[in-house]
């Protein structure tokens, strides 16, 4: 028994070493991963970047607003959503949350490959040592021992080099789609460009009957009515909303989107010239801070670059916008939230396939519009007033969906107001839609103590075959 467990290690052992060669064999020539390589040659800027740490603040968005829960019921999002934190951060926070869950092999779900490709420069590194075919092939899983470098030099930079680059082949088809082919682009739209190969709205494709091949849906413009006609052109629908039975669009982050239509945007002042300013340290060297975070934190080397306004006058501003979005998205919410328990309630009524659909259609542009406003979390700085249009074209056809099903509740003879349950908490929100949560959060610790120490043993012999 001991014998034969011993050599099928041994066997095993032998495998490993075997795949790493062949990994080290056709590792990639045009991407390092591991950033820590640059540590004494560009000490400014991988401390800076470093620094990224600092910002460890993973505020709880469902807790802060539980009408999430509802909106995303029978999605992944309504176990676990967190405000992004610093770049440092990218590949624990993917493998912690509960949406990746617990899996134990390459074919285990929920989620696919696909979720690694904006956390880390493994992901370059792998599509160009097994094509993107190779890549986006098998769940989330597969990728574990792979991709454990969170986000670094070689994701914005050419190998060794200052020179940017567009790491994603995903992104590059993108930006062409567009007419920004990045080889021909500017300085400034480079800059944007590095950061929007990750901060835009994506979704999974099919591609060869197979799906989960990341794609941006800009093929007719990046607008959200221009989205919303090409996810309608398709079909497509991220997932089925569990009250309402509504196929709906989950919008991720098009964060570059709206800022290109903004009046920075459209000005050229680039995601670089807020989030990564050139400044002087203490021995009066230059550098581009790699501290990507809260532009007014280097107040004077960010906006006061061309604004003569003070730092507490911008605040202000900014503060009385996010104010105003927070009101609309409010609205908007609350209008989501009943009109998915009134759809619910016609169904239950016996509401046939065919009057749902224009209410179901409703519901669905009335929640994309509102994910695509707010997902993109800096919306309030970046473009506040598209946000208030997006939001208020919501809170419109959500109240379409609402006069639509208080008629059709009517003639069904449902009494009306439709009763909402308590969901005044995450965790009573969490019950309402049937989620078991101590048996999440319990597979997930599993996960975590016995998954995790085996990936980062695994990518540390990898490594060690690298030059
Ligand atoms: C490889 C993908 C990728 C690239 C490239 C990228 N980001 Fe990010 N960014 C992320 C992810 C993922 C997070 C969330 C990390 C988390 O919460 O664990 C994030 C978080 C952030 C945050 C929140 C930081 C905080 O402390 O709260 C800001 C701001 C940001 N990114 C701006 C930028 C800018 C500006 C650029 C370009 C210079 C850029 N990012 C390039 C993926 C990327
Ligand atoms: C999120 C994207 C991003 C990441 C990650 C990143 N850089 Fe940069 N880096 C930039 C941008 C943008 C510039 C500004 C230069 C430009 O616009 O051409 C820059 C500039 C530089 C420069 C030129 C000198 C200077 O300070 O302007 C060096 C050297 C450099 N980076 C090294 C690194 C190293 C080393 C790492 C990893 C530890 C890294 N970078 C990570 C985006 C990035
Ligand atoms: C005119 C300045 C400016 C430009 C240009 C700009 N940003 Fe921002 N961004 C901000 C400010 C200010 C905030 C709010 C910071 C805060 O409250 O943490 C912010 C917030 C963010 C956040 C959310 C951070 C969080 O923790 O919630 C992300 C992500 C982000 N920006 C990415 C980008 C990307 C990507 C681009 C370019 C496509 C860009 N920004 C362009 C000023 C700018
Ligand atoms: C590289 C230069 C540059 C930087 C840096 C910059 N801005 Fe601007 N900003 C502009 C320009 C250009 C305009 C358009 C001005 C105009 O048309 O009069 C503008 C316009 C604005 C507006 C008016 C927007 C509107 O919708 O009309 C606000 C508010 C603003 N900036 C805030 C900020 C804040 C806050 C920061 C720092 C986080 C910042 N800016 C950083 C150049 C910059």
């Amino acid at each position: 028994m001991v014998n034969n467990f011993s050599k099928k290690a041994v066997a095993l052992g032998v495998l490993v070493a075997a795949s790493a060669m062949a990994a080290g064999a056709f590792a990639s020539d045009k991407t390092e991963p591991r950033s820590d390589i640059y540590k004494d040659k560009f000490s400014k800027q991988y401390n800076s970047w470093h620094d990224t740490a600092k910002s460890t603040e993973n505020t709880d968005l469902l807790a802060a607003d539980p009408n999430l829960v509802i909106l995303w019921a029978g999605y992944g999002f309504a176990k676990d959503y967190n405000a992004p934190r610093g770049h440092m951060y990218a590949v624990t926070d993917v493998r912690n949350t509960l949406r990746t869950g617990a899996p134990r092999s390459a074919d285990d779900g929920p989620m696919p490959m696909a979720c690694w490709s904006c956390k880390s420069p493994d992901v370059p590194r792998m599509i160009e040592e097994q094509g993107e075919s190779g890549y986006f092939t098998g769940k989330w899983f597969k990728g574990g021992a792979e991709i454990t470098n969170t986000i670094g030099c070689s994701d914005c930079h050419e190998k060794g080099s200052p020179k940017l680059r567009v790491s994603r082949p995903f992104a590059e088809r993108a930006f062409e789609t567009i007419g920004k082919p990045f080889d021909k682009a500017s300085h400034a739209d480079k800059q944007s460009m590095v950061c929007g190969q990750c901060h835009v709205e994506y979704y999974f494709e099919k591609v060869d009957g197979r799906k989960g091949f990341v794609k941006f849906p800009w093929d007719d413009g990046v607008t959200v009515e221009k989205m919303e006609a090409y996810y309608d052109k398709l079909d497509f629908a991220d997932w089925t909303n569990k009250i309402s039975k509504t196929p709906m669009l989950k919008a991720q982050h098009p964060g570059y989107e709206t800022w290109s239509l903004s009046v920075h945007g459209q000005n050229n002042v680039t995601c670089v010239d807020c989030h990564m300013p050139k400044v002087t340290n203490a021995e009066g060297k230059r550098f581009t801070d790699h501290k990507v975070g809260n532009p007014f934190d280097r107040f004077e080397e960010t906006c006061a670059r061309c604004h003569s306004a003070s730092k507490e006058t911008m605040l202000g501003q900014y503060e009385a916008g996010k104010q105003k979005v927070k009101e609309l998205k409010a609205r908007a919410e609350e209008q989501l939230v009943h009109a998915h328990f009134e759809a619910g309630a016609a169904w239950a009524a016996g509401a046939s396939a065919d009057e749902m659909k224009p209410i179901l259609t409703d519901i669905r542009h009335a929640q994309w519009r509102w994910d695509y406003a707010i997902a993109s979390h800096g919306v309030y700085a970046h473009n506040p007033t598209e946000a208030l249009r997006i939001l208020g074209s919501a809170v419109e056809i959500a109240g379409n969906a609402r006069i639509k099903l208080a008629q059709l509740l009517s003639a069904k003879g449902v009494k009306q107001p439709v009763a909402i349950p308590d969901i005044s908490t995450k965790a009573k929100a969490q019950a309402a839609v049937g989620l078991d949560m101590t048996k999440l959060v319990s597979e997930k610790e599993a996960f975590k103590k016995e998954v995790l120490p085996v990936w980062d043993a695994e990518a540390k012999k990898r490594e060690a075959t690298y030059k």
